[in-house]
Parts: structure tokens; C-alpha cells; sequence
């Protein structure tokens, strides 16, 4: 694993977009694993500048998101795929058949999750994917389990995150409660793993994830078994590690 400290959100957000341009321009065919969450907005809006500036092409690349909300369709402003549409797919021009994301609205949601594991496979695997971290440790919408869900499934959100998504929805009733989520196994297929850490907030669980044990109760934890993971984190998500741990020799201060 290697963490890197960045001085704060903005600096996160920038060398997080940077290894993604990085990504594109080195493979422009590259199969990207993109997330959702407040956390990934500052580096998505990062990389729309570096396109723009940069003229970095991304007609040929294709992107498989992490999760979505079950009976949110795409045009839901509280879906993911409206998000992503919003934040990243529209301002570069990408279009709707190179940005895949489960579809929340199907009848039966099992197959859908199959259909979508099966899509990451036909496209080769991810090659990048980035990462948020819930309050309770999960990661896309594995949350804390007695195991851990190996393909792309329909899962129940726990009250936890249910509650913490209510600040994006005007009343309680209208928060999902379930979720297409890849599945640990299906995130950990990726040749490389970026995870991204902000705010105070996150700094006992993300110490807890990259230094404590492997466990499905947290299951960020498993990408200490992953060879190559990336963390940014900023200064206050990494202060629990830095307290505890005075910083792993491999680290870096952006
Ligand atoms: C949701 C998403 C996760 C994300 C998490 C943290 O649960 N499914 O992919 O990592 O939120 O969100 P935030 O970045 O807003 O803290």
C-alpha cells in the first residue's frame, strides 16, 4: 500500500485527478472503476479542468461505477448515474455507451448484478479503481458483514448509511434502502486501487481499514490483501494513522 498525506481536500482532489489523467493518457482504452459520495466531487471537477486544458481524450475509454440505488431511475437527481452525469460524463462528452452503471430499475435486480459482473469481464477488468469509505468501513455498498460478497449483488443498506444519506433526500421515506453494489471480490479484480479519505470523520475507520485486522466488519479492510492500492488521504482522515502508527515509512506528504 502507498499513502500518501495530502495538506487538504484540494490537494487530494488534484493528485487524485492527476493519476487518473495519468491512466488515460498512458492506456486511452483503459477501463476505469469510478465512485460516488461527496468525496470524489473535488477531484472529478479536477479532472474535467486537466481534460479541458490538457486535451485529454476520452472517447475510447470505459467506465464501470462502483453502485447504484435500488428504484432510483438514471433520472433521479439522488441516483448515481445522474450524479455521474452531472459531475464527470457530461462535461467530458461521454457517452451512455461507454459509462456503465447498474440499472436500479430492474425487475429483477439479481440479474442485473449478474449482466453487470459479467459486463466488467467482457470489458477486460478495471485497470483504475477509485474508492470512498463509509463512516462504517464499506466500500461501493459492501457493508459491514459476517463475510465478504464476492460478485456484483443486491444488498440492504444498514441504518448507519441509511441515515447518512438522508442528508441528500427532503424525507426519510424517500431514502433507498437497498443497492446494486460490485462485490468485494469484483472491486478487488482491479489491477489497481485508488482510495480517497477526507474529513475528520473518516480518520478512526480509515485507521482502522489499512492497520487493523481483515475482517468483513470492516470491509475496506480487505485491500490490505490487494498488491497495489493507492491512498490519499488529507491531513485530519490521516491523523488517526499518524497518532497511531507515526506514519508507515512508505508514505508521502503531498
Ligand atoms: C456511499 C457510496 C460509497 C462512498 C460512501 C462515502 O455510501 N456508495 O461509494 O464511498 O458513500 O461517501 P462520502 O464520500 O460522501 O463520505
Amino acid at each position: 500500500m502507498r499513502l500518501m498525506v495530502a495538506a487538504d481536500y484540494d490537494r487530494l482532489s488534484e493528485k487524485a485527478a492527476d493519476l487518473f489523467a495519468a491512466e488515460v493518457t498512458l492506456q486511452p482504452d483503459c477501463v476505469l472503476g469510478l465512485a460516488t459520495g461527496s468525496t470524489p466531487v473535488g477531484m472529478y471537477r479536477a479532472l474535467v479542468d486537466k481534460a479541458r486544458r490538457e486535451n485529454l481524450d476520452f472517447s475510447q475509454v470505459r467506465t464501470f461505477n462502483l453502485d447504484e440505488y435500488r428504484g432510483l431511475a438514471g433520472d433521479h437527481p439522488q441516483s448515481y448515474r445522474y450524479f455521474m452525469e452531472q459531475q464527470l460524463f457530461r462535461p467530458l462528452g461521454m457517452t451512455a455507451s461507454q459509462t456503465f452503471i447498474p440499472d436500479g430499475m430492474a425487475s429483477d435486480p439479481d440479474k442485473e448484478a449478474a449482466r453487470y459482473e459479467a459486463a466488467i469481464e467482457a470489458a477486460g477488468g478495471i485497470d483504475l479503481q477509485l474508492l470512498g469509505i463509509g463512516g462504517n468501513g464499506h466500500i461501493g455498498f459492501n457493508e459491514p458483514a459476517d463475510h465478504f460478497p464476492v460478485h456484483t449483488h443486491l444488498t440492504a443498506l444498514t441504518e448507519s448509511t441509511i441515515s447518512a444519506n438522508a442528508r441528500f433526500f427532503d424525507r426519510m421515506e424517500e431514502v433507498p434502502r437497498e443497492a446494486i453494489t460490485m462485490g468485494i471480490g469484483t472491486i478487488l479484480k482491479a489491477r489497481r486501487i485508488l482510495l480517497l479519505a477526507s474529513g475528520a470523520g473518516k480518520a478512526e475507520i480509515l485507521w482502522r481499514a489499512l492497520y487493523g485486522p481483515v475482517t468483513p466488519q470492516v470491509p475496506a479492510s480487505i485491500l490490505q490483501l490487494h498488491p497495489d492500492v493507492w491512498v490519499i488521504a488529507d491531513r485530519v482522515a490521516a491523523a488517526e494513522i499518524a497518532k497511531r502508527e507515526k506514519l508507515p515509512p512508505q508514505h508521502e506528504d503531498l
